[in-house]
């Protein structure tokens, strides 16, 4: 079988080197493709951080193991880590984190074992990246989650946590503030959990979750989250097992996957043959699972366990008062140990069955095709627009000569009504979101929209304008703060 490999930027070639080195000598029957990604790609002028020789060979082999890379700054290029996880749909980042019996944190000396996953949307959220200046002082990001991209991730946790015979499962968000972002994905979530009655599955708002994830992790078992709170909450798992040359990541879509470790490129230590390669282990043994190749990822797991049961170590962790072995002295002690049992946590050396690669011809993209039933209209619009002025004559100016067929329901600065009630304390910007809505919820057409869009124009600056819609007789948006 053959799998795509990038070594990477900063310490990747030396951790790739070292568990690839590990990997022969376990006989592990793979055959790497080099391809060229990175930084140094973008230096070549491929403005995507790869050739087009690399997604080809990607593309068709399925499988990319790669080490971390650096985006470099001030360029205006886009991270090539994000670009792959989001140009071959890899929705779903699984990361796992265990304790490791001689990987010493708090909760290892308290006797309190971790097994935790957390599933991270991938696509979506804040990482479209989708930012606009709306006026000199106002900035704006846009938030997409989509029903079809949150079941996608979410049917992905739920059937990894029946395979992995998980006791809960756990949806991390924050919908009491993002009503219809996170909602979305809250309703999505227990939705999908109907069809599988034995998984208890609940739900915990982020910042509660942190607070108990830092005080009981072994409370949680698969926890699968949007994709900005999952990277802040995996990295904060990364901390409770021991750091991040700890930390394996997934990144799962249907038809491409992409291994690597959580870590960055480690500018500080690079080329000094001292970077701990377990993370980059965790992330090959996950990709060995993947393929099918049960018996060499335990074989290889047990003499890595075995390995830090001794007390052997890199730099970056364990008993200070033992020396440190580089990079390659480490990999060459987990070498010496494969054959050997752990005394704790030992994986049962099962058969392997590698899986069949699969040719895949993207023909129609499913996702697109909505399902949804209800009667669909629009009902009126919100424009942000740019102004010094106070709510009252923003309102006046409005008011003025407005289509009778609609009513200016509401203005709001930074989210917080300031008309037609509001709070002298409430601090301005220079700028409106002003809520135009059509009298008794009629439908309006878009040419009314641009009408009134027209209206706006004589006063204003509009710098940005969102639809309001409605689905039978759901609101699709959100009210403003103190409405
Ligand atoms: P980093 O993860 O590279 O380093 C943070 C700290 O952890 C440093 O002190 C580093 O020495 C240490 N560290 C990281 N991995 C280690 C290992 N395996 N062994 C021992 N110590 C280790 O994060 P930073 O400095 O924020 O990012 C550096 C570069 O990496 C940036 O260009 C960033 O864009 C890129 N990056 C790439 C990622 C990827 O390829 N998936 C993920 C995160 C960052």
């Amino acid at each position: 079988m053959k799998i795509a490999i990038a070594h990477g930027d900063g310490i990747g070639p030396e951790i790739m080197k070292a568990v690839l080195s590990l990997f022969d000598a376990a006989g592990v029957p793979l055959e790497y493709v080099p391809v060229d990604m990175g930084k140094w790609v973008f230096d070549k002028g491929y403005n995507n951080g790869m050739t087009p020789e690399a997604q080809q060979t990607i593309e068709s082999l399925g499988i990319l193991f790669k080490g971390p890379m650096e985006t470099p700054k001030g360029k205006g290029v886009k991270s090539v880590n994000v670009t792959a996880r989001k140009t071959w749909n890899t929705y779903a980042n699984k990361r796992v984190f265990q304790t490791l019996h001689g990987v010493d944190t708090v909760f290892s000396k308290a006797g309190i074992p971790i097994d935790l996953t957390i599933v991270r949307e991938n696509i979506e959220d804040t990482y479209g990246g989708i930012e606009h200046m709306l006026t000199h002082d106002v900035a704006l990001s846009r938030r997409f989650i989509t029903r079809p991209g949150s079941e996608q991730v979410i049917r992905y946790a739920f059937e990894m946590a029946r395979k992995k015979g998980a006791r809960r499962i756990t949806c991390g968000h924050k919908a009491n503030i993002m009503k219809i972002t996170d909602g979305l994905f809250l309703e999505v979530f227990y939705e999908v959990a109907k069809e599988y009655p034995e998984l208890k599955s609940d739900d915990v708002i982020v910042d509660d979750l942190c607070m108990k994830m830092v005080t009981r992790p072994d409370l949680f078992d698969v926890v699968v989250l949007t994709n900005l709170q999952g990277d802040i909450v995996s990295d904060l798992c990364a901390g409770l097992v021991g750091g991040l040359g700890f930390a394996p990541s997934a990144n799962i879509g249907d038809h491409i996957c992409i291994f690597e470790a959580v870590h960055g490129t480690a500018p500080d230590i690079m080329g000094k043959n001292i970077a701990n390669p377990t993370a980059l282990l965790l992330s090959g043994l996950a990709m060995l699972r993947h393929l099918g190749f049960m018996g060499h990822a335990a074989r290889i797991e047990n003499a890595l366990l075995y390995t830090l049961e001794s007390g052997a170590r890199t730099g970056d962790f364990g008993d200070k008062s033992k020396p440190a072995l580089n990079t390659t002295e480490f990999i060459q002690t987990i070498i010496n140990n494969l054959g050997k049992t752990p005394a704790h946590g030992a994986r049962p050396i099962l058969e392997d069955k590698p899986i069949t690669p699969t040719q895949y011809k993207l023909e129609k993209n499913p996702l697109i095709m909505s399902k949804e039933t209800m009667d669909e209209k629009i009902v009126g619009a919100d424009f942000f627009v740019e102004s010094e002025e106070q709510p009252t004559p923003v309102a006046e100016k409005i008011l003025a000569g407005l289509n009778p067929k609609f009513e200016l329901v509401t203005i709001s600065n930074r989210g917080t009504q300031v008309w037609p009630k509001g709070s002298v304390f409430t601090n301005l910007v220079n700028q409106y979101r002003c809520r135009i809505e059509s009298k008794d919820a009629a439908a309006c057409t878009q040419e009314e929209i641009l009408e009134l869009y027209q209206h706006f124009m004589k006063e204003f600056k509009v710098c940005s304008i969102e639809i309001l819609n409605m689905w039978g007789e759901k609101k699709g948006y959100s009210l403003a703060q103190g409405q």
